[in-house]
């Protein structure tokens, strides 16, 4: 009986082992836009999305699949994670788009407009199918009312291993509209939404990332949006501009007060007094093992980023 349900448990897949991967800031870049492929290199966004899709004109798709394909070949390597969104593939361009973004070796391949999780699966298959590495990943763009009433099933997917599904990423400006809603400050016409994306994402061990700010000479707004994102559970924001990586930077490392916290948290802990104790007091707060183990990512996190 204890052998039944020991063999079960192991067929869970568990988050624990995951090590942090930091997305505060996913920029966008029309592949299209040769001037801006050129200052990528120089740019301290944690990620960048080479786009193929909305950012560039159909009569110049061909010419941007191409630039993509010369970037990459004389970029082979790079630290910074990258990822190629491609058009849907049932679209006129995306079965081209999937083939030369297999040949670039990204990170990963960004899908637009997911509706079910069988828009994943279809791109998972042809990847297996071509026997394309393991490591090229893919991401799934939550930006249409079906894919937002399919969430669930799509971040399942996280939990397959053969669907190869790391992200969701949020499309606000598609989802305002296809529904007719307005991005206002604050975002309470769709936060309803948004929140739910970000709970499909928790369930299926995704992370997620929020929609874009369009407004890029608004700072201050922008710094405001990304603080809302981060208490929204969201692991960070995708950009339009360079002028906003910094901010997003900033704003997704968790702040010095957290991070004395999380150390004090784990030097208690580290006490012979407390090695048995599930809880302990903490300057007069109760703190439990579930708090070491947020303490303990907070510092994986500085670990990480630097
Ligand atoms: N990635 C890399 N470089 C970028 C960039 C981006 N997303 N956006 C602008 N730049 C570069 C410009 O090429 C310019 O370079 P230069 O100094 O060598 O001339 C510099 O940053 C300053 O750009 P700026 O003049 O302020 O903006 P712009 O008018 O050239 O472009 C946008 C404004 C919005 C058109 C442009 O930022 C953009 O295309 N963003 C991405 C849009 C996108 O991908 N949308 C799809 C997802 S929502
Ligand atoms: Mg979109």
């Amino acid at each position: 009986m204890i052998a039944l349900v020991l063999r079960r448990r192991s067929r869970q897949k568990t988050n624990m082992s995951k090590p942090y991967r930091p997305r505060r800031s996913v920029l966008y870049v029309p592949a299209s836009n040769s001037k801006a492929l050129a200052k990528v290199a120089s740019l301290a966004a944690d990620s960048v999305i080479f786009d193929l899709e909305d950012a560039v004109a159909p009569d110049v798709k061909d010419d941007a699949r191409e630039l993509l394909r010369n970037y990459f070949l004389e970029h082979p390597t790079s630290t910074t994670e990258r990822i190629i969104r491609i058009n849907a593939l049932a679209s006129e361009w995306g079965a081209e788009d999937l083939l030369a973004a297999r040949a670039c070796r990204p990170d990963a391949i960004l899908l637009p407009k997911v509706q079910t999780p069988k828009d994943v699966m279809n791109v998972a298959e042809v990847l297996e199918d071509t026997d394309a590495s393991e490591n090229i990943r893919l991401w799934a763009m939550i930006e249409t009312p079906r894919g937002i009433l399919n969430g669930e099933a799509i971040a399942e997917l996280g939990l397959r291993s053969t669907a190869r599904l790391d992200c969701l990423v949020v499309g606000t400006n598609d989802i305002a509209k296809e529904t007719g809603t307005k991005l206002t400050k604050g975002r309470a016409v769709i936060m309803t939404w948004l929140m739910q994306i970000v709970l499909c994402a928790k369930a299926g061990q995704l992370d997620v990332i929020d929609g874009v700010y369009n407004d890029f000479a608004d700072l201050d707004g922008f710094a405001a949006e990304c603080l809302e994102a981060l208490q929204m559970g969201f692991d960070g924001k995708t950009l339009i501009h360079p002028s906003q990586i910094e901010t997003a930077n900033a704003a997704f490392l968790p702040d010095a007060s957290s991070v004395t916290e999380a150390r004090a948290i784990v030097a208690a802990f580290d006490r012979p007094e407390n090695s048995d104790k599930g809880v302990i007091a903490l300057s007069g707060k109760m703190v439990e093992r579930l708090h070491l183990d947020a303490a303990r990512k907070i510092l994986a996190k500085i670990g990480t980023i630097g």
